[in-house]
């Protein structure tokens, strides 16, 4: 981050110095929450936790060279005393943030996908300038301060992923370091127990483009009719992106001015990775992106939007995307056991879209080998979630899924909806991940292929990686 003194701190965080020899005394960075990460010149931001209380660190993130700590009572080491240490944090970004006069802040929002997309844009973007951009999934009220606190004045690009549970989230995302570029990728079913409808996820996802300067760009899906729709709340410029014949009846129209950049002829290899020509007012290329399924195509096209904005040539979009690597893990994560089973860890998080994506792509890349889904709850679904469920199981029959294990009580809906929904497929439904384990271990036979998917809080990524952890494969396509 910029180089600021504590007396500055205290100035853009409202706070008083305690403890504090000279106030000149520099913060270097990097700001961090957890003690464990402080280094010489750091600023500890000390918040309370669900299971611990940051001041109890303080004296740890000084000890491990922490210059001070921003903290909400005195904790007998340097500190910047606020009243709100969450608002303090989000003021100093601000202040930080309207420094950096020079960077281009990207922000990344939908209900699907954004992490993916932010991984593809910085990877698109690191060529080009450097870039920061958040690891995993670092998008909410902490995440996003901790991101742009790490930009500097060698900082070209700031690439954000905006996270939402409610109304009012993204604005106050978007009010820590207001984009110049704003990427929606769609509205789905994601968290719909909080926000109740697809319009209000709707409304709540486009604060993003509302907050754009006229000479921004709002980056919008046109195969999503309530992205789209977004075009009308925006004073910035809109470029739109589109599946060539995703759509019937496409929503092109509806979107003033023509789409920007478009997939066509997008085909999944035999191992369920997809190519396209990316196609572009600039001219056309051909892309193979080295990620698994076909949901990645809309990611990528919004990534190209943004960088083609930024002047890069759609050649060496494309070229880029087709060199991308999984940056963020859990996320189709992909690798091959010794034995033959393929292993899809895509344990991160679930919901009704992403569980369809993900369904999709492992029938796609089994290429008629025995398919297994092994599904968790689809957490914050409130009153849908019955229904999404079930929805699951029979989209799982359809696409001609072999095998069926459902993990948990509300994924025991999926099971019975699969098994009511027709015989092709074999059911079956287990407590918890050590069950759904052994029913692996017993029956998984070489060259079959395993998805294991749930909300994150079902834990079932340890599935996933206890069944590698037994046959290590030789070169795995997994993250490190
Ligand atoms: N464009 C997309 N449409 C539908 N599903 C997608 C899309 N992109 C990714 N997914 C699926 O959604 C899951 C989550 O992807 P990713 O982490 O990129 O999304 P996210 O929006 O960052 O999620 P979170 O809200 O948890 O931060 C992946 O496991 C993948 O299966
Ligand atoms: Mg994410």
């Amino acid at each position: 981050m910029i180089e600021l003194s504590l007396g500055e701190v205290a100035a853009a965080t409202a706070g008083r110095l305690d403890c504090v020899a000279r106030a000149a005394e520099r913060v270097t960075g990097p700001v961090v929450v957890d003690s464990r990460r402080a280094a010489p010149g750091a600023l500890f931001v000390a918040l309370p936790g669900e299971r611990a209380d940051g001041h109890d660190y303080a004296a740890a993130a000084v000890a491990a060279g922490a210059v001070a700590v921003l903290a909400a009572r005195p904790v007998r080491h340097p500190a910047v005393v606020v009243d709100d240490v969450l608002v303090a944090l989000g003021r100093l970004t601000r202040y930080v943030a309207d420094q950096l006069t020079e960077v281009i802040v990207v922000g990344v929002t939908g209900s699907s996908g954004k992490t993916s997309t932010k991984d593809l844009l910085a990877h698109l973007l690191a060529g080009r300038g450097a870039t920061v951009a958040p690891p995993g999934s670092y998008n909410n009220e902490i995440g996003v301060p901790l991101t742009v606190l790490r930009a500097d004045r060698s900082t070209a690009h700031l690439v954000l992923e905006m996270g939402a549970r409610g109304a009012g989230h993204i604005a106050a995302l978007c009010a820590l370091a207001p984009p110049h570029i704003g990427v929606v990728l769609n509205v789905g079913t994601a968290h719909l127990g909080e926000f109740g409808s697809r319009e209000a996820v709707a409304r709540a996802k486009g604060e993003l483009v509302e907050v754009l300067p006229p000479e921004g760009l709002a980056v919008l899906n046109a195969d999503d009719p309530l992205v789209a729709a977004m075009a009308s709340r925006t004073s910035a410029r809109v470029a739109t992106f589109t599946i060539e014949g995703s759509v019937e009846g496409s929503v092109k129209g509806s979107v003033e001015g023509s789409v920007d950049v478009a997939a066509r002829a997008v085909s999944l290899d035999p191992r369920g990775r997809p190519s396209f020509v990316l196609v572009a007012a600039s001219g056309e290329a051909a892309v193979h992106l080295p990620l698994y399924g076909a949901h990645h195509v809309p990611n990528a096209l919004a990534a190209a939007c943004v960088a083609g904005e930024l002047g890069m040539p759609v050649a060496d979009v494309a070229a880029a995307l087709s060199q991308a690597v999984p940056a963020s893990r859990w996320r189709m994560e992909v690798a091959e056991r010794a034995d033959g089973v393929t292993v899809v860890n895509d344990a991160y998080n679930a919901n009704p879209d992403s569980v369809a994506a993900a369904l999709e792509a492992l029938v796609a890349m089994a290429g008629g080998r025995r398919t297994w889904a092994v599904l968790g709850e689809m957490r914050e679904l409130g009153a849908a979630s019955a229904n999404e469920h079930e929805a699951v199981g029979r989209l799982a029959v359809r696409l001609g899924v072999s095998r069926l294990v459902a993990v948990g009580t509300e994924a025991a809906r999926v099971h019975a909806a699969a098994t009511q929904e027709g015989s092709t497929v074999e059911s079956a439904t287990v407590p918890d991940a050590d069950a759904a384990l052994a029913l692996l271990r017993d029956e998984l036979c070489p060259g079959d292929v395993v998805l294991v998917k749930a909300s994150r809080a079902a834990g079932l990524e340890r599935v996933g990686e206890a069944l590698l952890a037994t046959h290590r494969p030789p070169v795995s396509e997994g993250l490190s």
